[in-house]
């Protein structure tokens, strides 16, 4: 385990998981997605967020083989990419995140986008129920799932997700895929869970308030709800000190109306793209 206090979750499949992780999306493969999860590692992270389509599971796995710490300590996610969906696909790409992260399992692998009208995110599951069955990894699940989504793949399939990681910030809370979540044992999990980069919400007066009051910054208020509100988290850092500053959130506690206050937020607006109709590669 850590130091740092960081919760786990026990996802369906029986697995334990880090709540709070580090994500790596746009973090250039080579040094600064090294240093970044080298950092990470140090301060006590123990979960990795990683994708094919990221371009840097080479990097990621580079570092977690030069920490030193035991493979089973750390929790490795990564992602199949929208080109490899479909029967015959699935099992070549796994095995070639697998050999770019030099790892031998997956902790959890996730199909990156459900893309509708292409119709494969069903097939896809199949395959990715087998690689479960023959213990590749030791869970699998979905990102950017709507409800009729999970709903088709309830019908169709024997293993309910682990997880659905989706955008999921303050602006953008997500409560209909929440309810169903967690009616269903799914575990969601936040992207951009700082609300990204774009008129981030970090410069908010409220949330600069608030933090004020446990000498706390506004990332960190923020992580602090996710947290609470049970959410898996993964902010992403390429500095060290935001990196360590992300996990440093285990000694204080918002109260219920900092919750409410921090919920009403919402805008209902998406930043990324809408599952509903990314169909492309
Ligand atoms: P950087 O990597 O330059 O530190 P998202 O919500 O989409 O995950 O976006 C998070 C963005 O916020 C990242 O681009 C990251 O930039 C930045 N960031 C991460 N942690 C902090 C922090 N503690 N304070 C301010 N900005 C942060």
């Amino acid at each position: 385990m850590n130091d740092t206090n960081v919760p786990y979750v026990t996802l369906n499949s029986g697995v334990q998981m880090p709540q709070l992780g580090l994500g790596v999306w746009k973090s250039k493969d080579g040094n600064e997605v090294e240093a970044a999860v080298t950092a990470a590692l140090k301060a006590g992270y123990r979960l990795i967020d990683t994708a094919m389509v990221y371009g840097n599971e080479g990097g990621v796995g580079k570092a977690i083989r030069a920490s030193g710490i035991p493979r089973e300590e750390i929790f490795v996610t990564t992602k199949l990419w929208n080109s490899d969906q479909g029967k015959g696909n699935v099992r070549p790409a796994f095995e070639a995140s697998l050999k770019r992260l030099g790892l031998d399992y997956i902790d959890l692998y996730l199909i990156h986008w459900p893309m509708p009208a292409r119709d494969l995110y069903v097939e896809t599951w199949h395959e990715f129920e087998k690689l479960y069955v023959d213990k590749k990894v030791r869970a699998i699940g979905v990102c950017n799932f709507e409800v009729e989504h999970l709903e088709k793949l309830d019908k169709h399939s024997t293993v309910t997700p682990a997880v659905n990681q989706i955008e999921l910030h303050p602006r953008f809370a997500q409560t209909e895929l929440r309810e169903y979540a967690k009616e269903h044992g799914i575990m969601i999990e936040s992207w951009s869970p700082l609300g990204g980069t774009k008129g981030s919400i970090l410069g908010n007066e409220m949330l600069i308030q608030i933090g004020k009051d446990y000498s706390k910054s506004p990332a960190q208020v923020v992580i602090r709800w996710h947290l609470q509100h049970n959410l898996i988290v993964i902010p992403k850092s390429v500095h060290a000190e935001r990196i360590s500053q992300n996990i440093d959130v285990f000694d204080f506690e918002l109260s219920k109306k900092e919750m409410d206050m921090i919920d009403s937020l919402e805008t209902g607006q998406r930043l990324g793209p809408d599952p509903n109709t990314l169909n492309g590669n």
